[in-house]
């Protein structure tokens, strides 16, 4: 079983305590809302985990991944996928993007086109595979990001706010992507500081208040999203059909 394991870990900026925590454990399969309010820590506690950042204190154990290089054997970058709030993107056309900017070991993979392909009409990116990244609104750079996510098809993957700057529309998307990502049996973590249709896909919730991480077993919703999905790829651009037939 793929996951993580956090212990007694704590997270202090210089006197400030920003949270505690005993045991957390974050799994593949696992659908969890991570929820606290503004300035809690959950974008903090996100990049501990992905191993961006370093907690004050604690031990997070990655188990069950296949074996890295030796000189990253114990790192725990890339074992978790962290999409930022605000997502970072290469200088180059968003099919730049989702094509030559992926790690080289993904681009040789035998389905890497197909994946290519299905994530754009997910992502309704079709109409802007030319246009230069850095340029796209806000919404549009978290589908582009969720996209790219979807392409990698990462074990564990946290998704931080997803849907902030988002209209309705791209709120659906994105909303049917995480349902395939989760259908598929990605560990989600998604924080959120509010409760959505998002986070009506979670069955497990992490909250930071009063400086402790607690874990609880959510209600499991009726939430039904893989015919959205067909529904959404009958209505495809004409540009994203010219993609998948180019491809
Ligand atoms: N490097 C740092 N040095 C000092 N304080 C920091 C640092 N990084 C974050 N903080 C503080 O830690 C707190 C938690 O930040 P974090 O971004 O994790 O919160 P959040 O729960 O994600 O908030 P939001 O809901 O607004 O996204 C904030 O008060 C922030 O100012
Ligand atoms: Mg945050």
């Amino acid at each position: 079983m793929i996951k993580l394991v956090a212990t007694d870990l704590k997270m202090q900026f210089e006197h400030r305590t920003l949270f505690e925590a005993k045991h957390l454990h974050f799994c593949q399969g696992d659908v969890v809302h991570l929820r606290g309010d503004n300035g809690s820590g959950k974008s903090t506690l996100m990049k501990i985990l992905a191993g961006i950042q370093t907690p004050t204190q604690g031990k997070i154990e990655a188990q069950g991944f296949q074996p890295g290089p030796w000189w990253r054997s114990d790192s725990l970058l890339g074992k978790a996928l962290y999409l930022h709030q605000h997502p970072y993107l290469y200088d180059g056309s968003v099919e730049y993007n989702m094509t030559y900017a992926l790690p080289a070991p993904l681009r040789e993979q035998p389905d890497i086109k197909q994946r290519i392909s299905e994530s754009i009409l997910h992502a309704e990116l079709g109409h802007l595979l030319q246009q230069n990244a850095t340029l796209l609104s806000g919404g549009e750079r978290q589908r582009l990001a969720i996209a790219r996510a979807y392409i990698m098809q990462p074990k564990l993957l946290m998704l931080d706010e997803p849907t902030s700057n988002m209209d309705k529309d791209s709120q659906q998307l994105v909303l049917n992507m995480i349902a395939k990502l989760k259908h598929q049996g990605t560990g989600l973590l998604i924080s959120s500081h509010q409760s959505c249709e998002l986070t009506q896909l979670c069955h497990q919730e992490w909250k930071i208040a009063q400086q402790q991480i607690t874990t609880s077993a959510n209600v499991t919703s009726s939430y039904q999203p893989l015919s959205t999905i067909a529904s959404s790829q009958s209505e495809q651009t004409k540009q994203e059909q010219q993609y998948v037939s180019a491809n």
